[in-house]
């Protein structure tokens, strides 16, 4: 029998796809008799080896006309189209030829290929949130490019002149996608990373970001990748000194991280050691008092869990004193680290300090943060129950005259910071986290996200926890006096969404303690605008301008 084989330019040719789909929709080919080819991967072909075929390249085939789909299926078969899976086309086209003729049969959620398609779409999904968390990259620093790494720059783009370019810091990484998730899954690493040169190595493909823009080039071997670097000697003492033994759960651990990527993950290599010395180092926190005492009665067993030690974001705290890393450092008083309960389950993240913050040396104490601090107590949400710090850990401002006036951190700032940040994450394992303002929902999403777009609503990061967005505290003294009262309204049920989901949500760390002042009701978790307007208390609100 003779069956047509449609040629795609990759296994991430979305376009050559759609077009031929509409092709074959107008000849009346039936997915049943077509068969997928890729240039450079012959091994991904579907169909019979001995059946006769006759081959077509995607681009020559003349589009037929558009189909008509719902917008929520062509984004989701855009991302099954990366799934590894031989039979994803075949089934993707034949979803598409169904409800093109019935746009009904995307509503079944019962219909098989739909329920096939799913699958394939969170397995995909999930591939790119463990790559986003799993790549490790490899510091290289040689004016003098090694040959692997030249060997790897050529690789990428033969016209590259190694020579010339800058010989600046690169980060090399290697990574083994089990779809073909790098393209998606790269402008996350730009955005994270965006003053950085790396590159990302895969099998299949590679991507290198020089500042400005990604390029993708042909796949690597492991060998072309760079082997362990002082960094990583670093990271790996850290990795090791925020090991918490009493929080190891191996079979969630090997959920989480999958354990097909524990071979290129340094940290994983530590952790048949430092399993080994837990019972030994869990004995350690006890004795050394670091036992966590709830404090909601009742919780008794709880108390013989140890918590995050107090000197883990201390000592965070004395390295980031030294820290000069952002652009402007220089001109701060000094570093404003996070402060706060370093079991707390909730942390708030704010921009940067300001002035007073900066003179003081901590977090959320001028203007803006007695405005929040106000709020917090009209909750009856103490703030020594919380964790406050600020994205940027440095007063950036300009100076005219004698006064120092605030300037919003750039990306430059903010991403200098994000290892202070994502270091204070990983030390306190917050429940939940309150994001104020753009330049914190940047931070912790890795995305620009409008603030007053999606003020009250919960957004995951990466690792899984819930940020909630909310306005920063100065964008409600900088608004008209006409609206702040409302604005101010609207923030205190946002940041009340976030006590409730404390509240809702019943802790394997110790409980704070905000039965002080129970909120009136409790709240479903959700956009801020489904509850219940906050009671305004006269004379505590805080709306004093800055002088
Ligand atoms: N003070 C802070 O500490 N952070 C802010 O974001 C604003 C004021």
């Amino acid at each position: 029998m003779t069956s047509l084989a449609i040629r795609l330019d990759s296994v991430v040719d979305w376009a050559g796809f759609s077009r031929a789909v509409r092709a074959l929709r107008a000849e009346r080919v039936e997915p049943e008799d077509v068969r997928w080819r890729f240039d450079g991967d012959e091994g991904e072909s579907t169909g019979d080896l001995f059946e006769s075929v006759v081959e077509r390249r995607a681009s020559d085939l003349t589009a037929g006309s558009a189909m008509s789909l719902p917008r929520a299926f062509v984004d989701a078969a855009r991302e099954v189209f990366l799934h590894a899976d031989p039979q994803r086309l075949p089934l993707i086209h034949r979803l598409a030829l169904h409800i093109a003729d019935d746009p009904h049969a995307w509503a079944d959620p019962l219909h098989e290929d739909r329920l096939q398609f799913e699958r394939f779409h969170r397995e995909v999904r999930r591939e790119i949130h463990k790559m986003h968390a799993f790549v490790r990259f490899r510091r290289l620093e040689d004016p003098e490019p090694a040959r692997s790494d030249a060997a790897f720059v050529r690789a990428l783009d033969p016209a590259f002149d190694v020579e010339a370019s800058s010989p600046s810091v690169r980060h090399v990484a290697w990574f083994e996608p089990a779809h073909h998730v790098l393209e998606a899954a790269s402008p996350f690493f730009a955005r994270r990373f965006a003053t950085m040169r790396w590159a990302i190595l895969t099998p299949r493909a590679s991507v290198e970001w020089d500042g400005r823009a990604l390029s993708f080039g042909p796949g690597a071997r492991r060998d072309e990748a760079p082997s362990a670097d002082a960094g990583e000697a670093l990271w790996l003492a850290y990795y090791r000194s925020i090991f918490n033994p009493a929080r190891v759960k191996v079979a969630m651990m090997k959920k989480e991280m999958p354990v097909r990527f524990w071979k290129n993950l340094p940290e994983a290599a530590a952790v048949p050691e430092l399993l080994a010395q837990a019972p030994r180092r869990q004995q350690r926190m006890v004795d050394d008092g670091g036992v966590a005492r709830s404090r909601r009665r009742g919780r008794q067993d709880e108390a013989s869990q140890p918590e995050p030690s107090v000197p883990s974001l201390q000592a965070l705290a004395r390295q980031a004193a030294r820290c000069r890393d952002c652009p402007g450092a220089d001109a701060a008083t000094q570093t404003v680290f996070g402060e706060g309960d370093a079991r707390a389950r909730v942390m708030i993240v704010g921009e940067q300090p300001g002035d007073q913050e900066d003179l003081r040396g901590q977090p959320f104490v001028g203007p803006a943060g007695q405005l929040l601090r106000a709020a917090l107590a009209e909750l009856g949400w103490p703030t020594e129950a919380l964790y406050l710090t600020n994205a940027v850990k440095h007063f950036h401002h300009e100076l005219r005259g004698k006064r120092r006036i605030h300037k919003t951190p750039g990306q430059h700032e903010a991403i200098a910071c994000l290892h202070w940040l994502e270091a204070e994450i990983d030390a306190l394992r917050p429940q939940a986290i309150v994001a104020l303002g753009a330049t914190a929902v940047r931070s912790l999403l890795g995305d620009k996200v409008a603030v007053t777009a999606n003020e009250g609503r919960w957004l995951a990061r990466v690792d899984g926890t819930p940020v909630l967005v909310c306005l920063h505290p100065a964008a409600i003294l900088r608004a008209e006096p006409a609206r702040q009262r409302a604005m101010r309204a609207r923030w205190i049920d946002s940041l009340r969404l976030a006590q409730a989901y404390v509240l809702a949500h019943p802790a394997t760390l110790p409980a704070i303690d905000i039965d002080a002042r129970p909120p009136a009701a409790m709240h479903s978790i959700g956009r801020a605008e489904t509850i219940a307007p906050a009671t305004v208390v006269a004379g505590r609100d805080g709306l004093a301008r800055p002088a």
